[in-house]
């Protein structure tokens, strides 16, 4: 179960405020082949070394102080495993950016691709095109609700920026209201939203953003005791927000179906009802961004199918395809595409709707259907992820709590239980971080690749990750956090 070799984790990329993760298992319970990949782990170390020559010399990494880090050469993955070129296997626990949804390497989505590439690798998004259309039509049918239209992009950010431009167009008002610990993308609209520090570098971002509390039982804004009490006041608060900015100057209201990349934070009941209810009544656009937490991730087609609410507009990308070539987009209501039926809508990316892309997002809807991917993410979420946290939680006095759905799950690490004292600072670097850098390295030593961000550990493997490699990344974790544990002041 040890990697065949280890690599040393003081070598490996800084722990960085972003989605910075993989994870790996052998095979998939479902469906897949053995490992075909050309590359031999352990079969190229001098290839390696090469890579990272240029890659030093040459490459300009995201997020980063690009002397402080030491990115990994990887060498090829499978399902949800991947190994470098000195033969270190690692079971991918962060999905690579929580995108990997499907596993490395499948067989059907490469193939969709090459056949793609043989028939037409690129055409202007103006034309119609096979795979595109498939695609759309694909993706409004598992959709909720009329969300029944979809505007294609490259990726999240540019989803999220559209959706705010579609928001703002339809309702002639100007102002978006987004949540306090959010990611919604990097491009200038799309920072500005986002609620967490890696917007303060972007600021003065785009006018009109204003942040709000989500809830958060755990760290409560509200002062809240019960799930209800958090749910109640979470809505008023937004209620009162709305109401100090002016409802009628109010286009959008976006926010993380299931916060991702800042806690995994899965909404108390009513939540998104209650959102849903204040749109309506103050003819606020809704969207749901659900670039991470939609396809699959939360044991459904969408998180918000879980609740049955139908936002206006669905931001997606990631697991639409896995990120085998890179895919973004906004799913609307009929009635906001109507809105540009008679009037152009304004806005346009050369690769919107990219047939490569397209392409390999049928191949993965059919794959989900096809190996019942989505049963197998709920069936790991209630019998292995949601039991096995709970029991690291009796063993570890660091863990404050564990919570998640499906194969989105956070172990949230503290000092002390009592106080809930973070085990970091929040946004800490440098030497503030080291106990978490610690866990990191413990895990990567086991040949587990784990998804940190601030005091948490996410395990977020590849939905296709079998329950036997399920379990043996919670005991590497078992094994990892007895070094948060050393950290523990009670
Ligand atoms: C919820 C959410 N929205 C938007 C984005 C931005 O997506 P991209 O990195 O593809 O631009 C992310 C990326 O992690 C995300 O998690």
């Amino acid at each position: 179960m040890e990697p065949s070799r280890l690599t040393d984790p003081t070598k490996e990329t800084a722990v960085m405020p972003t989605d910075q993760t993989t994870d790996q298992t052998t095979e998939p319970p479902i469906a897949h082949d053995p490992p075909t990949s050309p590359v031999t782990p352990g079969a190229d170390p001098r290839m390696g070394d090469r890579i990272r020559k240029d890659d030093r010399a040459h490459v300009f990494h995201s997020w980063s102080a690009q002397h402080a880090i030491e990115p990994l050469p990887i060498a090829g993955g499978q399902g949800a495993t991947f190994w470098d070129y000195e033969g270190n296997r690692y079971l991918d626990f962060g999905s690579q950016l929580v995108n990997l949804n499907i596993g490395f390497q499948h067989p059907k989505i490469v193939e969709a691709i090459k056949r793609q590439a043989d028939l037409l690798c690129t055409v202007a998004p103006s034309f119609a095109e096979s795979s595109r259309s498939q695609a759309a039509r694909m993706i409004a049918e598992i959709a909720p609700g009329d969300l029944d239209v979809v505007f294609f992009t490259n990726g999240g950010a540019e989803a999220t920026e559209n959706a705010a431009r579609m928001a703002r167009l339809v309702t002639g008002r100007h102002k978006i209201l987004a949540a306090y610990r959010s990611y919604h993308g990097a491009t200038a609209g799309a920072i500005t939203m986002t609620g967490d520090p890696r917007r303060w570098p972007s600021e003065p971002g785009m006018p009109g953003v204003v942040h709000f509390f989500g809830p958060y039982l755990y760290r409560s804004s509200f002062a809240a005791q019960t799930e209800q009490e958090e749910c109640e006041r979470a809505l008023a608060h937004l209620r009162e927000v709305i109401e100090f900015e002016g409802p009628e100057q109010v286009a959008g209201i976006i926010l993380e179906t299931v916060v991702g990349t800042n806690g995994i934070l899965v909404p108390p009941p009513g939540y998104l009802e209650g959102v849903r209810a204040l749109c309506d009544r103050y003819g606020i656009v809704m969207i749901a961004d659900e670039v991470m937490a939609g396809f699959g991730r939360c044991g459904e087609w969408f998180a918000v199918d879980h609740w049955n609410v139908i936002p206006d507009l669905i931001t997606f990308a990631k697991g639409v395809n896995s990120g085998y070539v890179p895919l973004g987009g906004v799913i609307m209501r009929q009635s906001i595409a109507d809105a540009f039926a008679d009037r152009p809508f304004p806005g346009g990316l050369t690769y919107s709707g990219h047939p490569l892309a397209c392409a390999a997002a049928v191949a993965s809807i059919e794959v989900f259907k096809e190996e019942g991917i989505l049963e197998h993410a709920r069936s790991l979420g209630t019998g292995v992820f949601g039991p096995g946290l709970l029991a690291l939680y009796d063993r570890h006095r660091s863990i404050g709590q564990t919570r998640g759905l499906g194969v989105f799950w956070a172990i949230e690490l503290v000092k002390n239980r009592q106080t809930r004292e973070m085990l970091v600072p929040y946004n800490a670097s440098g030497p503030d971080a080291a106990p978490m850098q610690a866990v990191v390295g413990a895990c990567k030593k086991r040949g587990l690749w784990p998804f940190a961000h601030f005091n948490r550990i996410h395990a977020v493997p590849p939905l296709v990750i079998s329950e036997e490699d399920a379990l043996r990344g919670l005991a590497i974790l078992d094994e990892a956090l007895g070094v948060a544990d050393s950290f523990v002041e009670e």
